[in-house]
């Protein structure tokens, strides 16, 4: 059985490559931090992808919950190992910086940031050893650019980006790929609210992405085709310039 954990699967972006994971035939373990109804919706989806799947509830941000959570999967499952992981949980909590709560800031690098290193660090080991895994992190434009209002997630995405370049350098000799995928403005329940009709004004391909578009992408960089690409971040953003 060929595993893949999906963080932050139960909507949006991560339903979307959870569902692409299941189509490559992997059994993907749905990560989510509260909503199971939907976390639900996205196992049934995997299904009729013909695969399998099960759920794994964590908040990425809290250390010893996400190591219980992994240590509990292992133990249920001694001889598989996770040799797909995407890093994609993430929020958003925008201000400018003068108006910024500390908690706000906190939150943001906390699932954006920390989150990548809870859930990276316990899962590398096996993969070293079996010199075979693929790591994906879910970054942003605004890690890139930078983008007025959101320091905080800016500065995550950001330091996601140059964390996935360092884990590159030390995995590759083991044959572990670890690159960043960079969506600009994607439809899904995180963009509720922004002005759509305004922001594609900005975007030349003229429209809002879908979570599908970014888990082509993802499936692609996840794959045996994309063996020689490693420590980079592609952007995925209808042409904004980033
Ligand atoms: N949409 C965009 O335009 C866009 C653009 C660039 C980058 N991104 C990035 O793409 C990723 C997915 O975004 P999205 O638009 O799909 O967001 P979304 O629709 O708001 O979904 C967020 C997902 O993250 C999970 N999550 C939130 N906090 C978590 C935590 N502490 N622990 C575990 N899971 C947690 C949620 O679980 P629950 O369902 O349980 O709440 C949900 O599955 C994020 O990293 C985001 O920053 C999105």
């Amino acid at each position: 059985m060929k595993c893949a954990l999906v963080t932050g699967g139960s909507r949006g972006i991560g339903r979307a490559i959870c569902v692409k994971l299941a189509q490559m035939g992997y059994h993907v373990i749905v990560n989510y931090v509260s909503n199971e109804g939907e976390a639900i919706k996205t196992l049934q989806l995997i299904e009729e992808a013909s695969s399998t799947g099960e759920l794994l509830k964590f908040d990425v941000s809290d250390n010893a919950a996400v190591v219980a959570a992994l240590e509990g999967w292992q133990e249920a499952h001694k001889d598989e190992f996770i040799e797909v992981l995407v890093n994609n949980a993430g929020i958003r909590k925008d201000n400018l910086l003068l108006w910024m709560e500390e908690d706000d800031w906190d939150k943001v690098m906390g699932i954006g940031m920390k989150g990548f290193y809870n859930v990276t660090r316990p899962l590398l080991q096996k993969m070293l050893v079996k010199k075979c895994g693929r790591i994906v992190n879910m970054a942003s434009v605004s890690g890139l650019s930078g983008i007025a209002g959101q320091c905080n997630y800016s500065a995550a995405k950001g330091g996601m980006i140059a964390a996935t370049k360092a884990l590159a350098q030390e995995v590759a000799r083991k044959k572990v790929t670890v690159n960043a995928v960079a969506p600009g403005f994607i439809r899904t329940d995180m963009v509720d609210g922004l002005n759509e009709q305004e922001l594609t004004k900005t975007i030349p391909l003229n429209r809002f992405g879908e979570p599908e578009e970014v888990a082509e992408l993802v499936g692609f960089l996840v794959s045996d085709k994309a063996g020689y690409i490693t420590g980079q971040c592609i952007s995925i953003n209808g042409g904004l310039y980033s």
